[in-house]
């Protein structure tokens, strides 16, 4: 079966790419080099001792697409490709619907033109927003509270749209909790372009001594210790989700929503030391403000998927943490920009 990846050398995409060659997929990927480097290709390249065809494509670039559906004989998709940052799609509304939505929208055109009907979306667990109880499944109900949000619970209703139209499509909305963590060979990891949102980057990044302090934002949550709560999972589990997904969709005409987590829980002071730990480095802190629109607690019931796909995750806390601590002090300044 030949994929295409969007967004395949982006940080989630890079890690998924290896497992699927791996599982005997063959690959395409199309990105825009937006958010990423292809350097991070040539080391997948070097993973699985296999050249990956690449195309600099922007996926709202209609007649680019068509080209690569034309020289490839495409089979699914998995979509990556898309802007992830909460914060910046409060600010940059437009430019969230413009790359999520709409580019999804001329994805989706030319994979109908071209009969390519079996397809796996990146959504998030952003979509169940504060949610009442937990752990939280599926059938929880759907709020977005910011641009970024939305893109993703529209680009979700817009696949139940697509199916109810036509049922022989092979749909999975994969709504992954928080992916941490990098490939083991330390080759691949994330190497956000600016300064870090999320966490686990910023705490690498003053592991590593580019960052002074890390600023735990709210100590006052009604949790174990006051710090917000958070179900993280190692990037290869979520890589290899994908591929059960694909595995699970070829057998059956249908639209899967799955969470992507691992069913723990963990605050930041947890990841802090876990990261500690790993590294063998202090990471100095300090307790700041809430940050606006964060929740005190989430984390994922992963029994459907498990049901649904016989996908569970496997790697713990510690690996997520020596994982990410080797890819970053191997490559202390990320990949090289040379795009
Ligand atoms: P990433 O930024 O590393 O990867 C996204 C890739 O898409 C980048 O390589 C970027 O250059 C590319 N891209 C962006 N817009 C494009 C366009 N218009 N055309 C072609 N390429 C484009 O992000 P990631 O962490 O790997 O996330 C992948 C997907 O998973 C995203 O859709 C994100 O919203 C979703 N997701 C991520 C997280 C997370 O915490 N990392 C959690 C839930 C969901
Ligand atoms: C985790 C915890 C913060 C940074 C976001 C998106 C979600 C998904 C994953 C894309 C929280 C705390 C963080 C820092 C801190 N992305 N924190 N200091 O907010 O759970 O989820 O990324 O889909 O949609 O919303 O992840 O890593 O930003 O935060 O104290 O410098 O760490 O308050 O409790 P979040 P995060």
């Amino acid at each position: 079966m030949k994929i295409l990846v969007t967004g395949g050398a982006g940080y989630i995409g890079s890690h998924t790419c290896v497992e699927l060659i791996r599982a005997g997929f063959k690959v395409v990927v199309v990105d825009n080099l937006y958010n990423s480097s292809i350097e991070s290709l040539r080391r997948v390249e070097k993973l699985v001792n296999r050249k990956i065809p690449f195309h600099k494509v922007d996926i709202r670039d209609k007649s680019a697409l068509t080209e690569v559906f034309e020289r490839y004989s495409i089979d699914g998709v998995i979509h990556f490709a898309g802007l992830k940052a909460v914060g910046d799609s409060l600010v940059n509304p437009i430019e969230y619907y413009d790359n999520n939505v709409g580019g999804t929208f001329i994805l989706t055109e030319v994979m109908r033109k071209f009969d390519c009907k079996t397809f796996v979306f990146s959504s998030s667990a952003t979509v169940y927003g504060d949610p009442q109880t937990l752990p939280i499944k599926e059938d929880f109900p759907l709020i977005a509270s910011n641009p970024y949000g939305r893109s993703k619970l529209i680009i979700e209703e817009f696949f139940r749209d697509i199916f109810t139209s036509d049922d022989s499509w092979h749909i999975a909305l994969l709504r992954y909790f928080n992916p941490i963590g990098a490939h083991k060979s330390g080759l691949i990891g994330e190497d956000p372009n600016d300064a870090p949102n999320n966490l686990l980057p910023y705490i690498s990044k003053v592991a590593i001594g580019k960052l002074e302090k890390l600023s735990i934002f709210g100590g006052d949550y009604d949790t174990h210790d006051g710090t917000g709560v958070r179900d993280y999972i190692h990037v290869v589990d979520l890589a290899k989700g994908h591929v059960k997904a694909l595995n699970t969709l070829n057998d059956k005409s249908q639209v899967l929503t799955m969470n992507l987590g691992t069913g723990n829980g963990y605050s930041v002071l947890d990841m802090v030391k876990a990261f500690e730990r790993a590294s063998g480095k202090d990471i100095p802190y300090q307790i700041v403000d809430r940050r606006p629109g964060d929740i005190a607690t989430c984390y994922a019931d992963p029994t459907y998927a498990a049901n649904q796909m016989g996908w569970k995750a496997e790697l713990d806390l510690n690996e997520m943490c020596e994982d990410a601590w080797r890819w970053q002090s191997k490559n202390p300044d990320g990949y090289p920009r040379d795009k």
